[in-house]
């Protein structure tokens, strides 16, 4: 078995190449990243040296490049997660997204179709997506997988857009897909521009928290190692042509959960009780911001047996744990671009 991962050296992607190379051994793992701002081979170093991993640094927008990889590879899945992933950068630069998200996976189905013509015996093209192509919802309700689309940001139309076209190659041109549809991760080796990283990053160097509007927004988080459980089990098991859902019924407004995690880090840091919620700091609220998402994945748990393993508080405090022990990590990818990227995205604010 030979599968491709794109955006292995992202966040979540990292996670779900460990998980692979440490599940199935005999397995071949190809991890196909463009090393974006997002990108950080350090998130591989545990299984960088494995004889059955390797590194492609490649672009998914280069469709020709795309051809003649599989066309020499012939892989016989493909989890695609490679994606820009973080909405306020497709507030401030939505084409990149577009490019990404739709002409990316575009080249990529193209790409395998052309591989595996009619010998379609247990290939599959796997499409890894976000709740935030259901839009937003008030306080009923929960999506589910018949639940209309309704993107609202750049980020979650070009997800949107990438799902129907990832749909069309399986209703037209009969590729044996699945796709899924995941809550907010959180976890070790993320990106500090996302809430929970940068929260911690600005806690610890005693930073303001920019707490967008009032705070009020609701997420629904879920652990990226139990992502990565999921993934492993829709890919193996998943009935091609389906979607399903991920996530742990465990939704949290941002302030309350700023607050839980303001708690965990003076507790960490040997810091007075209270003293980081004093760096909260309400700021202009994010363009277009969804109030609320929530993810039912009663298929997931019913028909593939798939459960979160952990509690949010646990998984919180284990996150924490990481950041303040791998600091060397957060220090390096703190610096540089991201620098000028912070500037950029919070002057004025
Ligand atoms: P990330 O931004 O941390 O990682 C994205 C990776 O894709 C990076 O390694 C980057 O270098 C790579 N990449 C970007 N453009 C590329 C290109 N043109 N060619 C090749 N590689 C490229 O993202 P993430 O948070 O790990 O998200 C991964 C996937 O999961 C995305 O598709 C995202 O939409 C989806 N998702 C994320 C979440 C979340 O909470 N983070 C939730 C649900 C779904
Ligand atoms: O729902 C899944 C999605 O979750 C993924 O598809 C995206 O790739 C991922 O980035 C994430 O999107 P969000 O916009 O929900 O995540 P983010 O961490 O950017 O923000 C979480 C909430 O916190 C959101 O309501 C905005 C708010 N926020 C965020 C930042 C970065 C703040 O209040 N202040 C901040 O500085």
């Amino acid at each position: 078995m030979h599968i491709l991962i794109t955006g292995g050296a992202g966040f979540i992607g990292s996670h779900v190449v460990r998980h692979f190379l440490n599940s199935y051994p005999s397995y071949t793992i190809t991890n196909l990243d463009k090393l974006t701002y997002a990108g950080n081979l350090a998130n591989l170093r545990e299984v960088e040296r494995l004889p059955n991993y390797r590194f492609i640094k490649g672009d998914i927008t280069d469709g020709d490049f795309l051809m003649r990889l599989f066309e020499e590879q012939r892989f016989d899945g493909v989890i695609h997660l490679a994606a820009e992933s973080h909405v306020d950068r497709s507030i401030t630069n939505p084409t990149a997204f577009v490019v990404t998200n739709v002409l990316g996976t575009v080249n990529l189905l193209n790409a395998a179709k052309a591989s595996w013509g009619a010998n379609l015996e247990g290939k599959r093209f796997y499409h890894i997506s976000t709740d935030e192509v259901y839009g937003s919802l008030g306080s009923e309700g929960m999506f589910t997988e018949e639940t209309p689309y309704d993107p609202h940001s750049p980020y979650s139309a070009s997800k949107a857009s990438s799902d129907h076209f990832v749909r069309a190659w399986h209703d037209t041109f009969g590729l044996p897909v699945v796709i899924s549809n995941c809550s907010n991760n959180y976890g070790s080796f993320q990106f500090p521009e996302k809430l929970i990283p940068l929260f911690i990053n600005n806690i610890i160097q005693k930073k303001p928290l920019p707490v967008y509007g009032k705070g009020e927004n609701i997420r629904d988080w879920l652990w990226v190692v139990d992502h990565a459980q999921a993934i492993d089990v829709i890919y193996h098991q998943g009935k091609t042509g389906e979607t399903y859902n991920i996530g742990g019924h465990n939704e949290w407004s941002n302030i309350a959960l700023i607050q839980l995690l303001c708690r965990i880090m003076d507790t960490k840091l040997g810091r007075a009780a209270g003293e980081s919620e004093k760096l909260v700091t309400y700021v202009t609220d994010r363009a277009g911001h969804d109030l609320r998402y929530a993810i039912d994945s009663s298929k997931l748990q019913r028909e593939l047996g798939w459960v979160p393993s952990i509690t949010f508080e646990k998984g919180l405090e284990l996150t924490v744990e990481w950041y303040l022990t791998e600091s060397e990590w957060l220090s390096n990818v703190t610096s540089g671009s991201y620098q000028c990227y912070y500037e950029e995205m919070y002057r004025g604010r």
